[in-house]
């Protein structure tokens, strides 16, 4: 399930799925990112890097993946 248009998204159902093994990985020398407190602690330049479609370094997301994470830190972050 995902949340639908009028709802905030959550990190456990919504978030954490958006990230690969291979982001995680990537990116474990800076933060974890199936990690719920080390996304919130870094949404801010994760979604500027999201959102400019510098990361992942292998291709940028679809915009709907983007806009859901940009709803949930929008939403206050819900775990
Ligand atoms: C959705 C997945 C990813 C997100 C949200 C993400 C996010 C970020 C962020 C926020 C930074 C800046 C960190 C800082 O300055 O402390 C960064 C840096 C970096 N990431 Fe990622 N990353 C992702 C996936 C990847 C992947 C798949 C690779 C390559 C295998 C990668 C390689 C790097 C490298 C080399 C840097 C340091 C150089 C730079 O800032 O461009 N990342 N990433």
């Amino acid at each position: 399930m995902t949340a639908g248009p009028g709802e905030t998204p959550s990190f456990d159902r919504d978030i954490k799925n958006l990230f690969r093994g291979s982001d995680r990985e990537a990116m474990l020398g800076a933060f974890d990112l199936w990690s719920y407190d080390d996304v919130s602690k870094h949404a801010a330049p994760i979604l500027e890097r999201l959102q400019d479609g510098t990361m992942p370094c292998d291709g940028a997301w679809p915009p709907a993946n983007v806009a859901i994470f940009a709803r949930w830190v929008a939403g206050g972050m819900p775990r």
